[in-house]
């Protein structure tokens, strides 16, 4: 029923089986010389017109590391670089100069830096139009003033205080996800049935989206992460969900509805255009469902491979679930990459060179599992730990998550609901057989098969 796809050895679909044309033979150094005429015309027409990010269709093998994962952890080539290259130079095509820095402290400062880098991305999407440059928009790929404006708005909604008013609904959410859980076992799809709909309609709530479409919405919110195309396949569902979210904001300005969007067209009309308020919403919107959806998926499997683990969120203290949840979030970091950041002039990270224009990515998967601040054996999940310094995976400076607080009351929710429903919770399927998101900014499972109850282990 839950057949795991397997990623890594796509179908073929080219014509011959060995997978070359069939055709006129080229001499080898013909074939060279037109590969290096082609190389070149392209070159030119970055030199000339920027690089397009929307138009990136493929990451070259080597530059995959920081997204690439075994199981729940990173692939050990990040620990590699970790220790021996912090800050180390990526290959891409065309001299397009990209950094990985691995390091905790490395990342943290990065992160922290508003003097030397920049968020803005416009540079890199050339165009107009939805999904291009001129309609980024969000929070993540803006600066200051803009940025502060925009995130002044939006923070009071998201304040603990603020926050308390939605435990109710998502108490709500929960038991009704749980019972339709129940409704489909003896084994049923969590990820399907609980993952996403919590976070989903949780946001859609906040924001005053009223959305009937969800299957379309999972599948956006995928693709809007997933790297295997490039950077193509994301840019493509950027624009198609912001086009939803225009019109969404389009017939608010009209007629406000009870959630965030309305409140901010009754409060800032005119001062708010469309173009940022629904660049804001969508922010919010992709960061507040698929993120979360990722935790509760990995996070259920994880805690299913200890009883212990399972059941100090079961029956622990208030306290005891909001270690796990800590511990939970530093050793899945599903966010694998901070938004990128893009060197404002030439100068020096941990002694390496970088030029203005460089752009640099902060693995927080490789910080949060850095063994000189998360103490001993950082690969390993031990709700006991004590780090030596606090986990990265909100990020960290003036772009930190706004929804963190959000994120850790829906997983304080849900863990402990679930197992608490179904005592004897189990995956229907040996791990190595999960279907774990191959290449994606945003790691997470496309399925997650459990069995609900023990009397049906031999059914
Ligand atoms: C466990 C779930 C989540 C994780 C791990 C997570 C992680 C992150 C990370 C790493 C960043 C980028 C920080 C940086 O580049 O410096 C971020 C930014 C952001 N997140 Fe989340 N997030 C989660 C849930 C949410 C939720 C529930 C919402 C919405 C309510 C949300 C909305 C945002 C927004 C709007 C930003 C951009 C903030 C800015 O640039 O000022 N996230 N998140």
């Amino acid at each position: 029923m839950f057949g795991t796809p397997d990623r890594s050895h796509p179908v073929r679909t080219d014509p011959t089986a060995h997978g070359r044309r069939q055709g006129p033979r080229v001499a080898p150094a013909v074939r060279a010389r037109a590969r290096a005429l082609a190389g070149r015309l392209i070159t030119r027409r970055i030199q000339r017109k920027g690089i397009d990010l929307s138009a990136m269709t493929f990451i070259p093998e080597r530059s995959k590391v920081p997204l690439q994962r075994t199981g729940t952890d990173p692939v050990p080539k990040l620990a590699q670089l970790r220790a021996t290259d912090p800050v180390h130079r990526l290959r891409f095509p065309f001299d397009f100069r990209v950094y990985l820095v691995t390091g905790h402290e490395q990342v943290r400062a990065v992160l922290a830096d508003r003097t030397n880098y920049s968020n803005d991305i416009r540079h890199l999407l050339p165009g107009t139009g939805p999904g291009t440059g001129e309609d980024v928009g969000g929070l993540g790929f803006t600066d200051p003033p803009v940025h502060t404006r925009l995130r002044k708005i939006v923070t009071p909604e998201f304040t603990m205080r603020r926050l308390a008013r939605l435990e109710p609904m998502i108490e709500r959410i929960v038991a009704e996800q749980l019972d339709e859980l129940a409704a489909a076992g003896p084994t049923a799809d969590l990820a399907r049935l609980l993952s996403f709909p919590v976070p989903f309609q949780t946001i859609c709530a906040l924001l005053g989206l009223d959305l009937d479409d969800r299957q379309a919405f999972a599948r956006l919110g995928v693709q809007r992460f997933d790297a295997t195309g490039g950077a193509a396949g994301a840019f493509g569902a950027v624009s198609e969900q912001r086009a939803f979210l225009f019109d969404a904001v389009a017939r608010q300005r009209k007629e406000p509805g009870p959630g965030l969007i309305g409140q901010i067209i009754r409060d800032e009309g005119d001062l708010i255009s469309d173009l940022d308020l629904a660049g804001l919403a969508d922010g919010v919107f992709t960061g507040g469902y698929e993120t979360t959806a990722g935790m509760i998926s990995l996070s259920t499997m994880v805690l299913l491979r200890d009883p212990a683990h399972a059941e100090l969120v079961r029956n622990g203290t208030r306290a005891d679930v909001d270690r796990v949840v800590e511990e939970l979030l530093r050793y899945l970091s599903v966010v694998q990459l901070a938004f990128p950041r893009f060197v404002k002039h030439d100068m020096e990270l941990a002694g390496q060179p970088l030029r203005a224009g460089d752009v640099v990515l902060a693995s927080l998967s490789g910080a949060n599992r850095d063994p000189a601040t998360a103490g001993a054996d950082p690969d390993a999940f031990d709700p006991a730990r004590v780090p030596t310094s606090g986990h990265l995976a909100f990020g960290h400076g003036i772009h930190r998550c706004i929804g963190a607080e959000l994120a850790r009351m829906e997983l304080r929710i849900v863990l402990p609901a679930l197992l608490r429903r179904f005592p004897d919770l189990a995956l229907a399927v040996p791990a190595e057989q999960l279907a774990f998101r191959p290449l994606s900014f945003v790691y997470g499972l496309d399925e997650l098969p459990v069995r609900l109850r023990a009397a049906d282990a031999a059914a």
